[in-house]
């Protein structure tokens, strides 16, 4: 009798299952919690096969320390009002569904920096193809690496420009598709794994440098303590930084708000440029440029908790000067 009850419930039961993603049900969960943010499906498929959209591998090799000069810094800040004559600072990049996050995280803020630096006079996208590619000390490409090893690569070796995929801007542009944050998109969906492009010391065709005379250079490296006022006046006198940080599931459905982790399981380190702070509803958080494309999260970027290293973001910042 009992079997007989089972049976004639399973239909019912998967066809609650087929309206009710996992992930409808955890964003449904996080509104209703009344945390500091607000959750949105985005991504097709588990969470679990989307860990291509971190690859940052944490606790890897450290910097050496600079302890900045803490001056009077503002109670909020962006970089891209600071910094008006800086393009890059407002640009959103799309890493596609390589784990190269390490990598963007590390151009987007050296692009800026080159700019912020010159006065505005070098404004250049810095490849993130060139890095991910060419640097063999980082890791192991589009399955991982390490921001530190990112920095130093660009003061030892230099990175040539490049611009977004299936563009012709600079020397190499990212040859990796965008993948679709949209539930029923078009795009390709951003799980899946994908192979590193391969390590060309040339430029594309149509640029006009040679790639030797297209690269820029760091002056040097370092990482910035693990403390809110180090961090907030690095950015105030240098520029945007890389961090990296832990993703739990639930950061996959940010919306908008301050992020604070509510729930879902662990998913692996990922790394983004963090370019001012603020505080909403009296909660402080770090303003964050992430490389999902301008239509994940808040047109592409992040707010989440400031000053108290939550998620470990303030535990691996990195950052370093432009050779002029
Ligand atoms: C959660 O709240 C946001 C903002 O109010 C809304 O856009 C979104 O659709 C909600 N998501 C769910 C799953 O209820
Ligand atoms: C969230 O806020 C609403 C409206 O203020 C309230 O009804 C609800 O009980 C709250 N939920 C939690 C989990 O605190
Ligand atoms: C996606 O498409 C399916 C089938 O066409 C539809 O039922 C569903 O509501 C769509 N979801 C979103 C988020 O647009």
């Amino acid at each position: 009798m009992a079997s007989v009850t089972l049976l004639w419930l399973l239909p019912l039961l998967s066809v609650t299952w087929a309206i009710s993603s996992p992930s409808q049900d955890m964003a449904t969960l996080i509104n209703k919690s009344n945390s500091t943010w607000r959750a949105e499906v985005y991504f097709q498929g588990a969470p679990e096969s989307l860990k291509s959209l971190c690859g940052t591998i944490l606790n890897g090799p450290k910097l050496p320390h600079i302890k900045v000069p803490v001056g009077n810094v503002p109670d909020s800040f962006d970089a891209r009002e600071q910094w008006p004559q800086c393009p890059t600072i407002q640009q959103i990049r799309d890493q596609g569904n390589c784990g190269s996050c390490w990598a963007f995280g590390a151009v987007e803020a050296i692009s800026d920096r080159v700019c912020i630096h010159s006065d505005g006079k070098i404004s250049v996208e810095i490849s993130a193809e060139d890095l991910l590619s060419c640097c063999e000390g980082c890791g192991m490409g589009c399955f991982g690496g390490f921001p530190s090893a990112a920095w130093q690569y660009w003061t030892k070796e230099g990175l040539v420009t490049g611009g977004l995929y299936g563009t012709k801007d600079g020397c190499r542009p990212y040859t990796i598709p965008p993948c679709e944050h949209h539930v029923n998109g078009t795009r390709p969906p951003c799980s899946g794994e994908q192979d590193t492009p391969k390590c060309e010391n040339q430029c594309i065709p149509e640029y006009s440098l040679s790639y030797p005379k297209d690269k820029h250079y760091g002056k040097d490296s370092y990482g910035v303590p693990s403390d809110e006022k180090q961090i907030m006046s690095e950015i105030y006198k240098n520029g945007p930084v890389e961090a990296a940080f832990t993703v739990y599931e639930d950061f996959l459905l940010y919306k908008t708000g301050v992020y604070q982790h509510v729930t879902g399981k662990m998913l692996g380190g990922h790394a983004i440029r963090i370019l001012g702070w603020g505080q909403e509803n009296s909660t402080p958080y770090w303003l964050a440029a992430n490389s999902w494309n301008s239509d994940w999260g808040d047109k592409g970027y992040f707010k989440i908790l400031r000053g108290k290293d939550h998620c470990g973001i303030e535990s691996e910042i990195v950052a370093g000067m432009p050779r002029m």
